[in-house]
This record gives C-alpha cells, sequence and structure tokens, in this order.
C-alpha cells in the first residue's frame, strides 16, 4: 500500500457493536431526526479530517453505502469484527494515513473542538487520549455494603477519539492480537503491550457514549413543525373547527369536510416527516378523500408519521364574524383525544383579521399550526 506521508489523519468509527446493553443496534436509532452514526460521520466530515474509515457490521453495510454516497470527502467501508478490538484492527489497517482518530459510533456529541485538540497533540504525542473528571463520589462495594471510598482525584474517564500514530498502534495490535488480548479501548491496550503511556487531553462531558436506551434522553433536542391551511366560505351546511361545528349555515369550500384546523395540523404532522403538505398524501383529485371528514384523515397522517413524542400543539385559527371562544375547550379536549396527549399539551387561539383582506371579510377561514416534539426514545 502506498503510503502519504505528513499530518494527514484518518478518522475510523466504529459501529460494528452488537448494542447488547442498549438493546439493539444503538448506531441506527435517530435522534433529532438523524441516526446516531449520521451524525458522528457528518461531524467528523466537517473537522479537518483526510479520510474516513467506517467499521460497521455486515448485515447493516447497505446503509453505510447509502451514507458514504451523500458526502464527497474520502470515505472507506471496513468490516467489523467480533470485539471492539478487531474492529478497530481492521479499522487501522485500512488507513490511508500516519496518524488515527478512533471514535465510537455510539459518541454522537463529538466536537471540532476535541478533534482538534487530539489532532494537535498528535503532532507531539504518540498516543493521545481525552479525559474528563469522575463528578460522583466512588466507593468500592462488597455484596449490598460500602466497603470503602476511593480518593478520585487521580481517577478519570477515558473517552474516544483517542489518536494515535498508526505503527505504534499496529506494533501494540500485533502483541495484543497473538496472545488473544482484549481491551476496551486502546490506550490501555498500549500501556499493557508497549508500556507506552498516552497523553492526556480535556475530554467533553457532553461526548458520553450512549450505552443504554436511557442514554437517550439527554440527546434528545425539541424540533418544530408548521402547518398552515385556508378554506373559502359559502353558505349551506355546517361550519367544523377542530372537530367542533361551530357554525349551521356556512361551510367551508373544500374537497374534503374542510376543517381548517385539523388540515393545518396534519400539514405540520406531515412536515415532521418532510412531506409536503396534506395535498400529496391526499390529493384531491382522489375520490376516496370526496367530503371524508377530517378526522379520518388526520388518523391516517399519524399513521404515516409513525411515532413520535408531540410536546406542544399550538393552533391559532383566524375567521370573522363567528366567535369560537365558547369552543376553544371542546376544540383543545378534541385535538388532544385525537393525538392521545394531555389537554394541556394543546393551545388554541381564535383571532379576527380586524377586517383585512378576504378573511377579514368573513369569505375564507385560515388556521396555523406549530407542533414541537422530538424523537421517541
Ligand atoms: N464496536 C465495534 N465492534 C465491536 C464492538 C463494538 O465497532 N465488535 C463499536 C460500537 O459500535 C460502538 C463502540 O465500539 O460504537 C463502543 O462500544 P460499545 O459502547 O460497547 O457498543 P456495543 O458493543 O455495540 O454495545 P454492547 O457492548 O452493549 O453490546
Ligand atoms: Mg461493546
Amino acid at each position: 500500500m502506498t503510503r502519504i506521508q505528513g499530518s494527514k489523519y484518518s478518522g475510523i468509527i466504529v459501529a460494528a457493536g452488537k448494542g447488547e446493553r442498549f438493546g439493539g443496534y444503538k448506531q441506527l436509532v435517530k435522534i433529532n431526526g438523524r441516526t446516531i452514526v449520521h451524525e458522528v460521520i457528518d461531524r467528523f466530515a466537517r473537522c479537518g479530517i483526510d479520510e474516513l474509515i467506517l467499521v460497521v457490521r455486515r448485515d447493516i453495510l447497505p446503509y453505510f453505502t447509502y451514507l458514504k454516497d451523500l458526502y464527497s470527502m474520502p470515505i472507506k467501508i471496513v468490516e467489523g469484527g467480533e470485539e471492539r478490538g478487531d474492529s478497530v484492527y481492521n479499522g487501522v489497517k485500512s488507513s490511508s494515513y500516519d496518524n488515527v482518530l478512533i471514535h465510537d459510533a455510539a459518541r454522537p456529541n463529538i466536537t471540532c473542538n476535541l478533534i482538534n485538540r487530539v489532532k494537535n497533540a498528535l503532532l507531539k504525542y504518540d498516543a493521545v487520549v481525552p479525559i474528563v473528571p469522575i463528578r460522583d463520589t466512588v466507593v468500592k462495594v462488597e455484596g449490598e455494603e460500602i466497603s470503602g471510598r476511593v480518593l478520585r482525584d487521580k481517577l478519570k474517564l477515558v473517552q474516544t477519539p483517542q489518536g494515535f500514530k498508526k505503527d505504534l498502534l499496529l506494533k501494540g495490535f500485533d502483541i495484543a492480537r497473538g496472545k488473544k488480548l482484549q481491551f476496551s479501548d486502546e490506550s490501555t491496550m498500549l500501556w499493557d503491550t508497549l508500556g507506552i503511556s498516552s497523553h492526556v487531553v480535556e475530554g467533553e462531558n457532553l461526548n458520553i457514549k450512549i450505552t443504554y436506551r436511557e442514554d437517550l434522553f439527554m440527546f434528545r433536542h425539541e424540533l418544530t413543525a408548521m402547518g398552515y391551511d385556508i378554506h373559502r366560505l359559502k353558505e349551506g351546511g355546517v361550519l367544523k373547527i377542530g372537530g367542533v361545528v361551530v357554525k349551521r349555515g356556512i361551510q367551508a369550500v373544500a374537497h374534503s369536510d374542510g376543517d381548517v384546523v385539523l388540515h393545518a395540523l396534519i400539514d405540520a404532522l406531515l412536515s415532521i416527516k418532510g412531506e409536503e403538505d396534506i395535498g400529496t398524501l391526499f390529493p384531491d383529485t382522489d375520490v376516496a378523500w370526496k367530503n371524508a371528514d377530517s378526522k379520518v384523515l388526520l388518523s391516517k397522517a399519524l399513521d404515516f408519521v409513525g411515532k413520535v413524542d408531540i410536546l406542544k400543539v399550538d393552533l391559532t385559527c383566524i375567521l370573522e364574524h363567528i366567535k369560537l371562544s365558547p369552543f376553544k375547550e371542546e376544540i383543545r379536549k378534541n385535538i388532544a383525544g385525537y393525538l392521545n396527549i394531555p389537554k394541556e399539551r394543546v393551545s388554541f387561539k381564535a383571532k379576527t383579521k380586524e377586517g383585512v383582506g378576504e378573511v377579514g371579510k368573513g369569505k375564507a377561514v385560515e388556521a396555523f399550526c406549530i407542533i414541537t416534539y422530538s424523537d421517541p426514545v
């Protein structure tokens, strides 16, 4: 293999674990709309790394091929091994450069600052490891009792990315693999095989490794989705707002029953999935939706969106001449029921347009919906 000399860096992202403690492939779980491993790749791709090596399991290889194609930088995909050390070894062997940064795919909060700290220290040291202090008191436990205190000042928690000179690391691996030794990280492997102490740099408290399912709670962000709809009004029939008949003798001009609030809600829900709007899911050319009850459309939209934690639904309906405040609580209750969330998480505001435009003249009704949500854990 041709070796390219100089300060160039391979980022090796080890993503070939089974996630036994998590209960499944944690690297493929979505947080904030993106898989954990995608987030890691994206962050590395933006932080001055010259090539990426993704170490993956064979059964999920197609997904990684898909991710690779999203980026223009050099990315290699390598098959992992039974133990983490085997996966790292396979990755390091395929590196094109002298410096390797090994990172757990399960640490999506990696920052360029930390990557740069490791890269810079690697200009001077052969092995670099980020560490963080232990926050809690550390004790020894025997059976069900504390049997002693441990001074924690000198104890630190080890993180990734760990940076190494490739040749040195491979030397350590040769010994470790020859003796069939396994290590949970490479710095301890170098210490045990070659007696080499790694240089430490400051890690980051937020750079935690997702190990158990509950760890996901720390990563959830609130996301928002917005929906809007408008309908002209005409005489006859009934006007439905949020599943409530608010007036007889007037109706919304629509293919379905024209419940503008539910339609704005559906649009916001579809936006969670990146869909355009209600018309793409329920086209008005489809007779199936002629005069359809918007509750039915809503339940279909919910099925389409799948599992999502809805934290807040904020609705505003703009309608002239018809007072909606008497129906406010019923509308909130309906919407909460449809979405299976507490009523306190739904707000409904009724406004007029102060006589401005078609809505202001009472010729149309419009509604806005903002949903705050997060991915489910
Ligand atoms: N890893 C790997 N190959 C393995 C084992 C682990 O590439 N044979 C990777 C994991 O995908 C993860 C990182 O090493 O990104 C840290 O390992 P860990 O947190 O232990 O993940 P898992 O091994 O997947 O989890 P578990 O130990 O609970 O099965
Ligand atoms: Mg493991």
